[in-house]
């Protein structure tokens, strides 16, 4: 029997039980089974597949199209998880009807469960709209990639009082408009503390210390397969790029020396 799918509902439940939760992103089935397979509670199906997937400098270019066919090799195989999918840059920011819109397209095309944006106060009236049809939206802010330009870089947020009351506004805003979660990127842990004692969702953070109600990491970073820049915040858990390098040498080697393939990897 399939277990019951991880809910808004069962994500409440787990900050009200003190049960971090644990967030990954996974854009491709291979490691969506991977994740699920591993327990995770929320599969994020994030914009920085522009990074890891694309080989971009930021989400930006990132398209709804995209996001929609990434999203649907992920729900395809998914059955426990809960599959968020993010609304990437210029697919909500322009009016309420054409985030709407793109929320619709994530779940009746991509198949997820939830949808993520970027911002607060700008957005309640579309988290309040899309609350109100039955989408539920998870809030993201602190440092939100798609402002990366108006950041001037990606760099920690909040860190003078002014800024930490903004985010703290924003918080509530999102929380009174009816997100169910929070993810906080790269803000001081003091903050994300702050933050989670003003609201009652959960919070999940990335790069915002231990007192969040779950956390996030990039599913590439933290198995280790991006030689790229690596923030602060990043654990590898394993170095999987490594592995694979060595893996793919050694298939190479194999074909050159004609060692591959023998009789046990050939028809009669
Ligand atoms: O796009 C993404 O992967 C994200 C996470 C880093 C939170 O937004």
């Amino acid at each position: 029997m399939t277990a019951k799918r991880v809910t808004t509902w069962t994500v409440r439940r787990q900050r009200e039980l003190g049960e971090p939760l644990v967030m990954v992103t996974a854009y491709d089935a291979t490691f969506a089974r991977l994740a699920e397979s591993a327990d995770v509670d929320i599969i994020l199906v994030g914009d920085s597949l522009g990074h890891v997937i694309q080989g971009l400098d930021s989400t930006i270019p990132v398209t709804l199209g995209e996001m929609i066919y990434h999203c649907r090799c992920v729900t395809r195989v998914t059955q426990r998880a809960m599959v968020v999918g993010d609304l990437p840059f210029g697919s909500y920011q322009s009016s309420v009807r054409t985030g709407i819109r793109s929320a619709e397209r994530l779940l009746k095309e991509g198949g997820v469960q939830a949808v993520k944006l970027e911002g607060g106060q700008p957005h309640v009236e579309l988290v309040q709209k899309l609350t109100q049809m039955g989408v539920p939206v998870m809030g993201h802010l602190g440092l939100t990639p798609q402002s990366v330009h108006a950041f001037g870089g990606y760099r920690v947020q909040g860190r003078n009082e002014e800024a930490a009351l903004t985010l703290l506004e924003d918080a509530r805003a999102l929380e009174v408009a009816g997100a169910f979660s929070l993810v906080l990127e790269c803000v001081p842990a003091e903050l994300a503390k702050r933050v989670r004692e003003a609201i009652s969702i959960p919070t999940i953070g990335i790069g915002a210390g231990p007192h969040c109600d779950g956390q996030v990491l990039v599913i590439y970073d933290l198995l280790g397969m991006n030689d790229g820049f690596q923030a602060k915040f990043v654990k590898r858990y394993d170095s999987l790029g490594d592995k694979v390098a060595s893996a793919v040498r050694a298939f190479g080697e194999e074909v050159r020396t004609r060692a591959f393939p023998t009789n046990d990897h050939s028809f009669e």
